[in-house]
């Protein structure tokens, strides 16, 4: 009896230590995405000086400034909103370890560089993205469009360039969207979710298409041109075809006679 106590008490405590990497890894993943964020941006206005690792009370990331989470008494990451906060830096591409964030919101602050493009396939439950108002640059990555839930994605006054990835209009959900104020160019995509207003696509002076001017599309005339060869191609043969039969029945002519 005493015996099968000690032995239930023991793999019980198997099971746990087994366990306990795992579940201390999950949320120290969402520790380590602030972590990094912390240091790979520059702070001037003292924003995020209540960010204080180590201690390990459960939930201690909660109360940092502009971190939101699923339960207050739970380290896992719901949203981030440092919108205006004066950050410099590349972007963070440790936020990618918040793998549970609904919300990122960057609005406003001065990153810099272009956006690597691992960054959103590792947040499939993002439902907000905000990144308006930087300084980034380099193509918008075509991996954005993996998260299925995303319903707004603003862009909007940055320094972009490139085309709008077509995998991005694929994206179910997307109903708030900017790219203005970039220099994105080429044809725009066809949205799946729906219509984008022509405001989203302001000031970027080399996009083009619906809800744009259509493109001087350099493919259509080419299609023109090949489409053009090739009826006089077929005329061509047509009208030789018809001459050899002629000609043919000619000849046959004299010998029916
Ligand atoms: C750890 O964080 C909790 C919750 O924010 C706070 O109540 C507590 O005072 C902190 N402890 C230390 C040692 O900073
Ligand atoms: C992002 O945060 C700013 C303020 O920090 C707010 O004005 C803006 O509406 C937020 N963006 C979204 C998409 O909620
Ligand atoms: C953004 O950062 C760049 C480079 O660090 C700097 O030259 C520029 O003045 C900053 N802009 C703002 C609005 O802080
Ligand atoms: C994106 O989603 C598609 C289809 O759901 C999948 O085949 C592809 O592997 C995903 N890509 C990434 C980078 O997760
Ligand atoms: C988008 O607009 C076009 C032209 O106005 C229209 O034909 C099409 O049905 C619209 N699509 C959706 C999904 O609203």
């Amino acid at each position: 009896m005493v015996a099968k106590q000690v032995c239930t008490i023991f793999i019980r405590s198997c099971i746990w230590l087994l366990l306990l990497p795992i579940l201390t890894r999950a949320m120290e993943s969402d520790i380590t995405c602030l972590r990094s964020l912390k240091s790979q941006l520059k702070d001037p206005h003292a924003y995020l000086s209540n960010w204080i690792f180590g201690n390990y009370s459960d939930g201690y990331i909660c109360s940092f400034f502009g971190v939101y989470c699923w339960r207050s008494k739970h380290n896992k990451v719901l949203s981030i909103n440092l919108g205006g906060s004066g950050l410099e830096g590349e972007f963070p591409s440790g936020v990618k370890l918040c793998s549970f964030m609904e919300s990122l919101n960057l609005t406003g602050n001065n990153l810099t560089g272009t956006l690597p493009s691992d960054t959103f396939s590792s947040l499939p439950y993002l439902v907000t993205l905000d990144l308006s108002n930087n300084n980034l640059a380099g193509e918008i990555p075509a991996s954005l469009p993996n998260m299925s839930y995303l319903n707004t994605l603003l862009l909007d006054h940055n320094r972009f360039t490139g085309s709008i990835p077509s995998e991005l209009a694929s994206s179910p959900r997307l109903l708030q969207f900017s790219v203005a104020h970039n220099d994105l160019k080429g044809p725009i995509p066809e949205f799946t979710a729906g219509n984008i207003s022509l405001s989203s696509f302001d000031d970027n002076p080399d996009l083009c298409g619906f809800p744009l001017d259509p493109c001087p599309d350099s493919f259509y005339s080419m299609a023109i041109i090949a489409a053009n060869i090739a009826a006089a191609a077929f005329f061509l043969v047509g009208a030789c075809y018809g001459w050899l039969y002629d000609s043919r029945k000619q000849n046959q002519r004299p010998r029916r006679r």
